[in-house]
């Protein structure tokens, strides 16, 4: 049997944070597809092709990863893939109830899909990718968040 699980979210953009769940799944299961939802609603910064571009970057090294752009429901494209397994990052308490509704939600669409949480490195259990959109705009240097792309494709949209 092959175990495959999707990694969704709006990677707007990728983070360390996003790439440490990435590399413990990478080991627990034969294949990961990183599931990037346009998330209009959320007015990303970036469109979900460079959001593609950045992951696909940031995770080559993985030949059982992939990247890809998706929409509608998560359980769908799960069913999709033949995966049986949605993966979430989880960080803080903050996260749980959302997390917890989304899981619940989910599995009332689809008994047959599992949400499982990964907890990433405590030492990148406080980034998100909102601040550090707000602190690359007011000029902070994030190399100690994002790879050297995403860093690059950040100061090229702020730059006036
Ligand atoms: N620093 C981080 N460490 C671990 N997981 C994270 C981190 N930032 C985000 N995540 C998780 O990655 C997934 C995608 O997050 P995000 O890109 O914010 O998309 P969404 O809009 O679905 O929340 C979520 O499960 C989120 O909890
Ligand atoms: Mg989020």
């Amino acid at each position: 049997m092959t175990r495959k699980a999707i990694y969704p979210g709006t990677f707007d953009p990728v983070t360390y944070g996003h790439l440490d769940v990435i590399k413990r799944a990478s080991v627990l299961y034969d294949k990961v597809f990183i599931a990037i939802a346009p998330n209009e609603e959320k007015f990303p910064l970036f469109s979900p092709e460079e959001r593609e571009v950045m992951l696909k970057d940031a995770t080559k090294k993985y030949n059982n990863v992939e990247v890809e752009i998706f929409n509608g429901l998560v359980v769908d494209y799960a069913l999709k893939k033949s995966a049986k397994v949605v993966l979430r990052g989880l960080r803080m308490i903050s996260d749980f109830e959302y997390e917890f509704q989304m899981a619940l939600t989910n599995r009332k669409l689809n008994d047959d899909i599992e949400t499982v949480f990964m907890m990433p490195n405590e030492s990148y259990s406080y980034l998100s990718s909102r601040l550090i959109k707000e602190a690359s705009k007011l000029g902070a240097n994030v190399s100690k968040f994002v790879p050297k792309n995403v860093e690059k494709k950040l100061k090229e949209k702020f730059k006036k």
